[in-house]
């Protein structure tokens, strides 16, 4: 099979590893990539991910089987209707049904239909009052959930207890055009599922959770992810099954009734309070950090898997084996982030297998450079989620980039037992 991977992160670096393992795979590419991935793949950094003519023009030039597309920003652009337009087998949902994740307004409306259960939400829209701002907050709080409706990568997000930062924020969010919701506040441990979904079958992944914030315990801003790790050993035994019967698969089939069928990787965003699973949000795409955790434990051949989706054909596919033990990734952050990254900062010590590239280039000089705020991940995989932690870590000490940061904490809560539900 010669497949086409979409994107340039860490995400598509586990996707690519995956993929080079099937004995199905022939020909791996990656459009636009990074500096790690020619290993895996031939890499067209020319390539704009989110341009339609251009990565459709590149799958008729390699004659592509399948095509991946990683990113959430390509799926809400339109890359895959005109990719199937043109032909292809793809992995990943048109743009009515990515609205999944380019619309909260679109989820929460979907969401409403089935019953599935998530925040209260108002929306602001731009040009909106001081006191219609002012009467809105009044209806949250505290904590205040204060999200950008827009694609924002995970750092659209402030979850806040003091009121003044959750104005700011609503207020930078409106500056910048795009309407603002206000949640109610979900409490409880996250749990990141992952889903692929062909029309109404749903079939899950491990379950994972991610570590949003900067600093250990919790504390600094919201980023895009610094860590996660999978399976979830203090998820309850029904803990999976309830969230695709409640959650997953009412949402498919809602998707299938108004016409918008999906297909792809549907990301379930779970907070598990005292009554169960609720939403956090939807992605229409694999989650990043949480794939590289998740696909470093998965045995069945990933190809065939993806194309069955592609295909339409993942009702027929058995169930899937996954190896024993637990997977971790821990994030190499550049000096700055999330505020403002510094790029360009040589990279050392960073050759072995289980370093992922997420924001690296080549310097004029051909030295490995960062070029963004993620720029390494290292996978740790053991029987126990300590021995996986303890190999991610003896990994991650050696790597020498000026000015860097990660968690230390990465899956610690679990391993020492301080997450229940
Ligand atoms: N792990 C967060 C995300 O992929 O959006």
């Amino acid at each position: 099979m010669r497949i086409l991977v979409i994107g340039s992160g860490a995400r598509e670096h586990a996707l690519l590893r995956g993929l080079s393992l099937d004995p199905a795979t022939t020909d791996l590419h990656v459009a636009p990539g990074n500096a790690g991935l020619g290993k895996l793949a031939t890499v067209h950094p020319e390539i704009k991910a989110d341009d339609p003519a251009q990565v459709t023009a590149l799958a008729q030039e390699l004659n592509s089987d399948l095509v991946v597309i990683g990113p959430e920003i390509p799926l809400v652009a339109g890359v895959a209707d005109a990719l199937r337009a043109a032909g292809f087998a793809v992995f990943g949902p048109n743009q009515d049904a990515a609205q999944i994740e380019g619309s909260k307004a679109f989820a929460k409306d979907i969401m409403a239909a089935r019953g599935v259960k998530t925040a209260v939400a108002e929306a602001i829209q731009p040009g909106a009052s001081d006191a219609e701002i002012e009467a809105a907050l009044d209806n949250f709080g505290p904590n205040w959930v204060v999200k950008d409706d827009g694609l924002a990568a995970g750092k659209g997000v402030v979850v806040t207890p003091d009121r003044a930062a959750a104005r700011a924020h609503v207020d930078a969010v409106l500056e910048g055009g795009n309407p603002v919701l206000l949640e109610s506040f979900l409490d409880g441990p996250e749990v990141s599922l992952f889903c692929l979904v062909d029309g109404e079958t749903v079939i899950p992944l491990l379950p994972a959770q991610d570590h949003k914030r900067v600093f250990d315990n919790d504390e600094g801003p919201n980023t895009g992810g610094m860590g996660a790790y999978a399976p979830l050993p203090w998820l309850p035994a029904d803990g999976v099954q309830r969230i695709v019967d409640e959650i997953c698969v009412p949402v498919a089939q809602e998707m299938v009734a108004r016409g918008c069928s999906y297909s792809g990787l549907l990301y379930a965003g779970i907070a598990w309070g005292k009554e169960g699973p609720a939403v956090v949000e939807f992605n229409c795409r694999f989650g990043d950090p949480e794939t590289q955790a998740v696909l470093a434990l998965l045995k069945t051949p990933l190809a065939g898997l993806l194309n069955s989706v592609a295909q339409g054909t993942l009702a027929e596919q058995p169930p899937l084996e996954w190896q024993d033990g637990y997977a971790l990734t821990v994030v190499l952050a550049s000096h700055n982030y999330p505020e403002a990254p510094r790029t360009g900062d040589v990279i050392r010590n960073a050759d072995a297998d289980n370093i992922y590239h997420a924001g690296t280039a080549l310097n004029a000089d051909g030295e490995l450079v960062s070029a963004g705020g993620r720029v390494l991940n290292v996978i740790g995989v053991g029987e126990t989620l300590e021995a996986a932690r303890d190999n991610a870590y003896a990994t991650i000490k050696d790597i020498e980039l000026d000015g860097s940061h990660y968690r230390t904490d990465i899956a610690l809560p679990a391993v020492e037992g301080r997450i229940s539900i």
